[in-house]
């Protein structure tokens, strides 16, 4: 049978920026700036999302259009059937962990888009109402279930489909639309009085606050909001044409996902400081500040419609890319149908994903290393072993890889004289730059 594959360049295109951009922009990449030094943190994001992470990208990319399979495959396939094939698995397992709390996130999403429906924040004056709100629906078990299922089930839906039916038609048309939102929201978020604020929150540079931690806090981020060691951008690549450029089109990605954070942070914290509150971390940010902002801004009830539609379709944007990488490996590699292994995953995410989803209510006691289930998902897989898979994936291409072979995927095959120019500069960052600083970073953070 013949492999799906994306039918266009901006297909394509999109479904990788769909991925790249989600969660990890909407919210995460707002508040860790303001945090971190403002101004100052965003210069240490953008060198390291070009320096590390647009070669991570790159390798990710070289390694799924070159092997034309799903990760697992492409390790093994690549490198001669050995024992690299083991760290393929990997890259298999760990967005499914992802998916499995990413949908319990999403799920909130689904559940405050309803509220918006409903205006349900509008005219509520205390800004503790929405700490209640937030917390009741969180440790509800049934309604954070609900949301949980109903989110991976909408995301099961879109994969189902296919690569170019259902991937990438609903990224065709909804990033555009996201796109859209985000800005709008931002623009009008700049002229409310009062903005000024938040806007010296985000840009204000502040270098002393640049230490180890912000420089892991950097690293970090980069490699959640590009989705890079997943597997998810090797699945994609492994569906995009050989006529391709893979440089143009991972700049692209790279920029659009840069350009959505920023976008995000004008939308949302001029807002916050416009109705005089404090950016907090976490959840808190999204799901109890800012339905508050919304309930007092004027025409807010609207704003707040369109911010969850937004965060839900960022969101599933990202997701439906986490579960391609698996249905990948089990259609190609244990003969299944693409329905039978959505549904299979489905099951399986859905357990991982209610265990977390209860971990705020009736699960709440339990602990995992001492961290609530949900924590302990989310850092071992965002923070272990995405920092693991990005630096096996760089030096599986770096120090594995034939140089010739991703000479020839980089250029193809030779084509492309201004790839073949960079290609000494691409070659390094890969082969030393990158692994050197992801292991420095990683462990400065630890240490630091
Ligand atoms: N890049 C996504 C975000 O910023 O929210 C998260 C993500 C998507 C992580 C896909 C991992 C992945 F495989």
């Amino acid at each position: 049978m013949k492999r799906d594959s994306f039918g266009s360049r901006f297909g394509a295109l999109v479904a990788m920026a769909g991925s790249a951009v989600g969660l990890g922009n909407l919210w995460r990449f707002p508040y860790l700036v303001g945090e971190n030094g403002g101004a100052a943190f965003i210069i240490v994001y953008i060198a390291m999302s070009f320096l590390i992470c647009l070669p991570i990208f790159i390798s990710e990319f070289v390694i799924g259009r070159r092997s034309q399979k799903n990760a697992y495959a492409a390790f093994r396939d690549l490198s001669g059937g050995s024992a690299w094939r083991w760290v393929g698995l990997m890259t298999v397992i760990v967005p499914l962990i992802v998916l499995s709390y990413y949908s319990v996130i999403g799920g909130w999403s689904i559940d405050y888009m309803l509220k918006s429906f409903s205006f349900s924040f509008t005219g509520e004056s205390s800004r503790s109402t929405f700490s209640t709100m937030f917390t009741d629906f969180v440790s509800s078990p049934w309604s954070s279930l609900a949301a949980h299922t109903a989110f991976l089930l909408a995301t099961t839906l879109i994969v189902v489909v296919g690569i170019k039916d259902g991937i990438e038609r609903f990224s065709k048309v909804m990033m555009p639309i996201l796109f859209f939102i985000v800005l709008g929201i931002a623009v009008y978020s700049l002229t409310l009085p009062g903005a000024g604020s938040g806007v010296d929150y985000l840009f204000r540079p502040d270098f002393s606050k640049i230490d180890a931690k912000a420089f892991a806090a950097a690293l970090g981020q980069a490699f959640f909001s590009l989705s890079l060691g997943f597997g998810t951008i090797m699945t994609y690549a492994s569906y995009v044409s050989k006529k391709e450029n893979i440089m143009t089109q991972s700049v692209a990605t790279a920029v659009s996902d840069l350009m959505f954070a920023m976008i995000a942070g004008v939308a949302i914290m001029p807002a916050v400081f416009a109705f005089g509150l404090d950016p907090q971390s976490g959840p808190g940010l999204v799901f109890e500040t800012l339905p508050y902002v919304f309930g007092q801004m004027p025409a807010g009830g609207f704003v707040a419609i369109l911010f969850f539609v937004a965060l839900l379709v960022a969101a599933l944007t990202s997701s439906i890319s986490m579960l391609e990488v698996a249905v990948a490996f089990l259609v190609e590699e244990r003969n299944m149908s693409r329905k039978a292994a959505c549904f299979v995953l489905f099951a399986v995410c859905w357990v991982i994903g209610a265990l977390c989803a209860l971990s705020f209510g009736p699960l709440s006691d339990v602990q995992i290393a001492g961290r609530s289930i949900f924590d302990f998902f989310d850092n071992l897989s965002s923070n272990i072993l995405m920092t693991l898979g990005s630096l096996l994936t760089v030096l599986f291409v770096g120090w594995r890889l034939k140089k010739t072979d991703i000479y020839d995927e980089f250029t193809n095959g030779g084509s492309i004289s201004a790839n073949a120019k960079m290609f000494g500069v691409l070659w390094f960052l890969i082969r030393y730059v990158a692994p050197v600083a992801i292991i420095a970073v990683f462990v400065s953070g630890l240490i630091g």
